[in-house]
């Protein structure tokens, strides 16, 4: 599956444990904010530990450690208690498990198939809430809807996750609603869908049977006007006189189309019935000619 990749945007998947990562994952709201408990402002007036960075009021932490002045070492922490969770001080995804050394994450699949890549860092007890779950303060991973951040940095797009811009589209700046994922080219089209600009559903067609994505929302393909790159069965009204109107492309006996001033809407007959296209309406099959009802000569 994974050489349908079209495009690789290899540059952007630098270690994501660098430094310079979660420096820019401060988040910018707490900055000098004296309102917000959780986000106390103690430096640069009293300096962070463990070296960590004074970004916009509030310490940023190397990998490790935790707490609102980094003075949390993980490692010690876990020898201590092995029961200990940590949140991350400044990434809200991301908590620290004492008694899970080994960090499940990131999954590294794109250096299978890029080898170029360093491996990345994987710190010591490190784990991501199962997206998009965030890690909440009561030290359990929340719905993201049922908790805030604080001074945490928010992301919207699940954080190891290298392949996402393919498999898993970002869906900043997306509706909600279902889009093609146009990062993957295959015979079959992919999709994603997007609540809240974040990722709920990656793969084919999510819809019920007969239905498409389109504008967003599962619609009925009999409702949808062919184009060149949209399937769909309605038919187009644009030079048609108003009225009602049989299925063209796929046959069908049990709808019909009303245009009106070139548009049209689908409507179903009640059930047994059939559209008769001589009365313009739906009819017992007993008095609609073949192949929809019975009636055998017509003329
Ligand atoms: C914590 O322990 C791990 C594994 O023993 C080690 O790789 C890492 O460097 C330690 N981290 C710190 C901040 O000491
Ligand atoms: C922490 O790790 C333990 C052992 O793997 C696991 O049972 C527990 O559910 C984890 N806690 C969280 C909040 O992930
Ligand atoms: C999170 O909460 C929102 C709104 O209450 C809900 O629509 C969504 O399904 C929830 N997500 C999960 C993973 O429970
Ligand atoms: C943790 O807090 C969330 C809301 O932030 C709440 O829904 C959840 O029940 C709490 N869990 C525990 C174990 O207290
Ligand atoms: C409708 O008629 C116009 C003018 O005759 C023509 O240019 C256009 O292609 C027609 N549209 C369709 C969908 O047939
Ligand atoms: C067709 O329907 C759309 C939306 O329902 C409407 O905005 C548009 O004016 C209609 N066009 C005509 C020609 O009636
Ligand atoms: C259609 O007509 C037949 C014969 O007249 C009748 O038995 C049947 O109940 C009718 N069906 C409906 C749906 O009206």
């Amino acid at each position: 599956m994974l050489c349908i990749i079209i495009t690789a945007s290899v540059a952007a998947v630098a270690t994501f444990f660098a430094k310079k990562h979660v420096l820019s994952g401060i988040n910018e709201k707490c900055a000098f904010n004296t309102e917000d408990a959780s986000c106390p402002v103690s430096c640069p007036q009293e300096p962070c530990d463990n070296e960590g960075t004074c970004v916009n009021g509030a310490c940023s932490c190397n990998d490790g450690f935790a707490g609102s002045k980094c003075k949390i070492d993980v490692n010690q922490t876990c020898k201590f208690d092995a029961n200990t969770l940590i949140p991350h001080p400044n990434i809200c995804q991301l908590y620290y498990n004492c008694s899970q050394a080994v960090s499940p994450f990131p999954i590294d699949l794109e250096t299978i198939f890029y080898s170029d890549i360093p491996q990345v860092i994987r710190p010591a007890y490190l784990h991501e809430c199962p997206y998009p779950e965030f890690f909440s303060t009561n030290m359990s991973c929340q719905n993201y809807t049922d908790m805030k951040c604080g001074c945490r940095y928010e992301t919207k797009n699940k954080f190891a996750c290298k392949l996402c811009k393919h498999f898993n589209p970002d869906c900043v700046g997306f509706a909600d609603g279902i889009h093609r994922n146009r990062y993957m080219s295959t015979p079959e089209e992919e999709y994603f869908e997007c609540q809240d600009e974040r990722n709920i559903y990656s793969g084919h067609n999510p819809c019920p049977k007969n239905m498409v994505p389109y504008n967003g929302k599962c619609t009925d393909l009999f409702e949808i006007k062919p184009s060149n790159w949209q399937r769909g069965y309605a038919i187009d009204c644009s030079n048609r006189t108003n009225g009602n109107y049989k299925s063209e492309h796929v046959q069908r006996c049990d709808i019909y189309y009303t245009c009106v001033n070139g548009n049209s809407t689908l409507t179903y007959c009640d059930s047994e019935l059939v559209f008769d296209s001589k009365s313009s309406f739906c009819q017992n099959k007993t008095n609609v000619c073949t192949p929809c009802g019975s009636v055998v000569h017509c003329c």
